[in-house]
């Protein structure tokens, strides 16, 4: 199958599955989510996304999912092994369960729905870079849970394709946050620098994997706010994500930036890339 989905045990194409009228997700977004990459059949980090998924559903209280992580691994493996593709995208979701429409949660005895699809996706060129607008960040503060609910960021992200764009950039006030769908960091005098892991931004794993290999290339990494003026005038801004992988900027609202310390950003975007191949075989120019 080119696209599966899969809803509590059933597994189809995706254009044929169905799910209730009264999933907790169709009414309230009641739900949390979670999506990977899978390269040549093997998913990139799929410990730290489940990692990550387990506390979603923690930090909403979503107390009626049943799969514990090896029954949840099992289903997502058992789903993407129906999937055709050298890459693909590994998206989950768990909500409330399925109830009539009441703001307190469904009875206790009601399941979670687990829903999950596999789609081809297609990378982009990495060589390439991306262009950015900035938003304000008008999202609540617990961006640190990966919810279904996405409003802000999909009307940002909006208007960036509007704007000709790739990505938009949040921030508040003066304060840079993260994308819409990805990380921002910037690079200055040598540093790394990109916001704390805190209720503001998602903790992204690819965030993770780079901090985790720029400091093991020596390079200083700054967990900290920045200004849109730092960002503005960063010798490199980039972002990255899991399928995003790690890309640099060369405009944002029109005005050029970066193209400054390409060598340390491509020695990153590199050992990133490195660590991708070497889990998955995925094998994509970068220089
Ligand atoms: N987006 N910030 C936001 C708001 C995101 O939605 C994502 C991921 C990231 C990067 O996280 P990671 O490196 O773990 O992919 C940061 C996913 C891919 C999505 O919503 O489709």
């Amino acid at each position: 199958m080119k696209k599966v989905g899969y809803f509590n045990g059933e597994i189809g194409p995706l254009e044929e599955m169905k799910i209730p009228m009264t999933a907790r997700s169709v009414y309230f977004g009641d739900g949390v989510y979670d999506a990977a990459m899978i390269a040549n059949g093997v998913c990139f980090d799929l410990e730290d996304h489940l990692d990550r998924f387990y506390n979603s559903l923690r930090l909403l209280d979503i107390r009626n999912f049943d799969p514990d992580r090896e029954q949840l691994k099992n289903e997502l493996l058992r789903t993407a092994a129906q999937a055709e593709g050298d890459v693909l995208l590994l998206y989950w979701q768990a909500d409330r369960g399925s109830w009539p429409r009441q703001h307190r949660y469904p009875p206790e005895d009601v399941k979670a729905n687990l829903l999950i699809t596999v789609t081809p996706k297609k990378l982009a060129d990495i060589r390439l870079p991306i262009r950015l607008i900035t938003v304000e960040d008008t999202r609540y503060l617990h961006c640190n849970v990966k919810t279904l609910n996405l409003i802000p960021n999909i009307m940002a992200n909006q208007k960036a394709a509007e704007a000709g764009c790739d990505e938009a950039v949040f921030h508040r006030g003066n304060a840079v946050t993260e994308g819409s769908y990805s990380n921002v960091s910037i690079l200055s005098g040598g540093k790394l620098i990109t916001h704390p892991a805190d209720e503001l931004i998602l903790p992204g794993i690819s965030r993770k994997h780079l901090l985790e290999l720029a400091r093991g290339l020596g390079v200083e990494c700054q967990e900290r706010e920045f200004t849109l003026d730092e960002m503005f005038g960063a010798d490199e801004v980039f972002i990255t994500g899991s399928t995003t992988l790690v890309r640099r900027a060369d405009t944002i609202d029109g005005r050029s930036v970066g193209g400054r310390d390409k060598e340390l950003f491509v020695t990153l975007q590199g050992a990133y890339m490195d660590r991708v191949r070497q889990m998955t075989g995925l094998d994509i120019p970068y220089r």
